[in-house]
Formats: C-alpha cells, sequence, structure tokens
C-alpha cells in the first residue's frame, strides 16, 4: 500500500506547515522593513498569485502523479529520459544546504525558550546601558559559543528523526495538525498585543499603505526569491508531500490554501512587528536577519508587562513554525532513503539525517570558532544560506518548471489538476500557461539579476 496522509485536512496542516517557516516570522518583516515596507508587500503579493501558486501545483502534480520520492517521480514520469534522473538528486542536496543554517537557528529559537524560562534572557549584564545593546551583545556571544548552540541544535536534529521515525500518518500529520492550530492562536494573540499599542497606526500604515516612489526593480527580485523561499518551493518538499496526498485532493485548492495560510502568517507578523517598531521607536541594524528575533524581540518584551510570558509565547511559536518547516526538509531525505533505497523508515532516518551533524556542526561553529574561514566572503553558515536561496533553489524550480511544461508527457499536468478530467476550472490553462511559458523566464530572470 501506498503511504498517504489520512485525511486531506491532515495533508493541508503538512503542506502549510512546511510553508510557514522562519521565512514568515523573521524573513519576511526584515525584508518588508528594507524594501520600502506596503511596496514590497504588493510586489510579493503579484508574485505568489503569478507564480508561487502555479509553481506550488507543479510540485504537488509531480509528487502524485509520479507517486514516489523527489528521485522516483522522474524516473516514474519519463521512464525513458535517464538524463533527468540527475535532477532528482538535486533536491537531495539542497536539503542538506538549507537544513545546515535552518537547523542551527531553529536550535537558537530553543535556547531562547529555554533562557526565557530560567529568566537568563532577561537578567541584566553589567556595562550595557541600553536594552537593544544589551540583547545584541547577548545574542552574538551566545551564536559565538561553541557547544551550547551544538547541543541545541542535536536536539533538534534529534527530534525531527523523532518524529519522522513515527511515520507519515502518525508522525507528520498528527503533529502538523496539533501544532499548526497552535501557531494560528499564539499569532493571533500577539495581533491582538500589539494593534493596542500607541503607536500601532503609524506602523500599520507603513506596512500597508505603499508609497510607490520607493519601488526599486530589486525590490521585485526580492519579492519573488522571498515567495520562493516562503512557500518552500524549488527543492522537491512539495514532490514529496504530494506524493502522499489522497488521489481526490484537489492541487490547485490545496495550494490557494496553503499559499493564503502562508501570506496570513507573514501578514499577521507585520502587524505584530510593525505597530511595536514605530512605538517604541527601534531603528538600526538590530531591526534586519537573526537580530530581528533574538534582539528586537526580547527588547520589545522587557517594554511589555508579563515580559516572561510574551517571550516564552513567541519562541514557543518560533520553535514551532521552524520545527514543521524542518520536518518537511528532512522528509526529502528520509523519502529518499526508504522509498528509492528500500531502506526501513527507522534505518533511513538515521542514515539520512546522520550526515546533518557534522554539516549542521559546522554552521554553528563557523559563527565564532570557525568564524575565521571565508568561502566567497562568507562565513559557512553565510554562505550555504546565499548559496540555497540564490542558486540552489532558483535553479531546482526551473528544472522543476521545465520537466512539468516541457518534458513530461503532454497530459500530465492538466490530467493531475482536473484529477483524471473530474474537475474543471478556467484557471487550469491558466496556470499551465504560466508553468510552461512565463515562470522559467522570471526564474532565469533572478538568478541573472544577482550575477551583474
Ligand atoms: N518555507 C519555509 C519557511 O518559510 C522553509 C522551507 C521549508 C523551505 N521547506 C523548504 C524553503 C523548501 C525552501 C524550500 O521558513
Amino acid at each position: 500500500m501506498k503511504t498517504q496522509f489520512a485525511s486531506k485536512i491532515g495533508a493541508l496542516a503538512a503542506a502549510a506547515g512546511s510553508a510557514v517557516g522562519l521565512g514568515n516570522i523573521w524573513r519576511f518583516p526584515a525584508e518588508a522593513h528594507s524594501n520600502g515596507g506596503a511596496v514590497f508587500v504588493m510586489m510579493y503579493l503579484i508574485c505568489l498569485l503569478l507564480f508561487g501558486i502555479p509553481v506550488m501545483c507543479s510540485e504537488f502534480a509531480m509528487g502524485r502523479g509520479g507517486g514516489g520520492d523527489t528521485a522516483t517521480v522522474f524516473t516514474n514520469i519519463t521512464p525513458g529520459r535517464k538524463a533527468w534522473r540527475m535532477a532528482g538528486i538535486w533536491p537531495l542536496i539542497t536539503a542538506y544546504t538549507i537544513l545546515g543554517f535552518y537547523m542551527v537557528v531553529s536550535g537558537w529559537s530553543l535556547e531562547y525558550l529555554v533562557q526565557t524560562l530560567t529568566g537568563d534572557l532577561y537578567a541584566p549584564v553589567a556595562g550595557t546601558d541600553s536594552g537593544s545593546a544589551m540583547f545584541l551583545s547577548k545574542m552574538n556571544k551566545y551564536i559565538a559559543t561553541t557547544y551550547r548552540p551544538l547541543v541545541m541544535t542535536l536536539i533538534m536534529i534529534a527530534a525531527n528523526a523523532w518524529v519522522l521515525a513515527c511515520g507519515v500518518q502518525k508522525g507528520i500529520e498528527k503533529m502538523s495538525k496539533v501544532l499548526m492550530p497552535m501557531l494560528f492562536v499564539i499569532l493571533l494573540v500577539f495581533c491582538v498585543v500589539s494593534l493596542m499599542l500607541p503607536g500601532a497606526a503609524d506602523g500599520i500604515s507603513f506596512f500597508l499603505k505603499p508609497d510607490f516612489s520607493k519601488f526599486t526593480p530589486e525590490c521585485l527580485v526580492n519579492a519573488l526569491g522571498q515567495c520562493f523561499f516562503s512557500m518552500s518551493l524549488g527543492m522537491g518538499t512539495l514532490i514529496t508531500y504530494g506524493s502522499y496526498f489522497p488521489s481526490d485532493t484537489r492541487l490547485a485548492r490545496t495550494a490557494g490554501d496553503v499559499a493564503g495560510l502562508d501570506l496570513l502568517v507573514a501578514m499577521l507578523m507585520g502587524v505584530i512587528i510593525f505597530p511595536a517598531v514605530s512605538t517604541f521607536h527601534l531603528t538600526g541594524e538590530s531591526l534586519e536577519g537573526q537580530g530581528l528575533v533574538f534582539v528586537t524581540m526580547p527588547e520589545i518584551f522587557s517594554f511589555m508587562p508579563g515580559t516572561m510570558i510574551w517571550s516564552a509565547l513567541f519562541f514557543l511559536l518560533l520553535c514551532v513554525a521552524a520545527f514543521t518547516s524542518t520536518i518537511s526538509v528532512c522528509e526529502v531525505i528520509v523519502a529518499y532513503f526508504h522509498d528509492h533505497k528500500g531502506m526501513s523508515r527507522i534505518k533511513a532516518c538515521i542514515v539520512g539525517l546522520l550526515p546533518l551533524i557534522p554539516i549542521c556542526g559546522l554552521c554553528s561553529l563557523s559563527m565564532g570558532l570557525l568564524g575565521h574561514i571565508h568561502i566567497f566572503g562568507y562565513n559557512i553558515f553565510g554562505f550555504l544560506d546565499n548559496l540555497t536561496s540564490n542558486v540552489l533553489l532558483p535553479v531546482g524550480s526551473l528544472m522543476l518548471c521545465i520537466y512539468i511544461g516541457w518534458i513530461a508527457p503532454k497530459k500530465f499536468f492538466s490530467n493531475e489538476l482536473t484529477n483524471g478530467g473530474k474537475l474543471r476550472s478556467f484557471l487550469f490553462p491558466c496556470i499551465e500557461f504560466i508553468v510552461k511559458w512565463i515562470a522559467p523566464e522570471l526564474i532565469l530572470l533572478i538568478l541573472l539579476w544577482q550575477f551583474f
């Protein structure tokens, strides 16, 4: 019997769990902040509707129609095309590079949750006067430490391995059905609190009222990159999950729902962060990258009554969001060893996830002990981060669009979209047209943009 999710809602929760992650909580507000606020949000919305959803549909279609992990689907759909089998290995490489840095950040989130509970995060440090200087120095000191971040990362890897070893229905699906609703409840609580702050109106207007003079071509390129990352596109996560979809799942509908939930979380994060930023007049480098969640957020909580409660809830949210995403990336690896190489699930978890220990270890140490190692001017962490978002993911999506649009049998995509002719919509031909004619050029544009 082929492995499947037990229910459509479980399938949706798992796919949404993959999409909603650090990309929404930290990357989206930071990108919006440095790309002109509302203009970026608008560009993002356009990218999501025009490209995100069609490309997501093609990943789902490949998974369900090809019935297997990322390497198997190519063999199943076009048995004669041996060269394309290599394309199935690309997602595995990407999975290890993404997990290299993503898992380390999920370890930091766990550490901050623990430090909130023990009270260490808010204990004053001699020699730092302002809140942001204190949190910045705490973060810089912590991420450069040798052992503790390694231990936290290892705990996260072990937790991933454990859920994955429990299987698709009893592990991934069950976990997503519990954690995703919890994530939304926590987010809504934060939204209400943030909207009650005195600077809420200013913050919201920066985030939602577009000022078109701030539009730049980079804004569009960044929005497209953010869209692919946030929707988990380009590395077969959704191919793998698509292969577990029941045969009556409506692919386009599910893609729309996942995109909607993903957008909702990103928007809620904006609604949470920007009012606080304008209320407490926060500016500067702590608003970029990891500073946003590990410096700005603790600073905001320190101004609020009930600091510990808010802080614990927030870092719990971050851990949950990161966890459901790492699970989906790890599953690409586990499915490969399980389906393609015929190992038992438990063995596949061990063999597949073991290499993460040295990869994540190097990444974590590159913030301190190994900080002197530079690749193309980045430390190991920065190198893997940039390599994935700027090269591996766009190339992955490009191959996928070319494959679905041009290589796979003519009726393959439409057959999957219509569930074998049962469904009908004027949108289906539009989706096929975009994947075949427009998405590849646009992806090529982002790829080339960075090099010139
Ligand atoms: N989408 C997740 C986030 O927003 C990260 C993620 C999970 C991802 N799977 C992926 C990104 C596959 C790119 C490709 O944090």
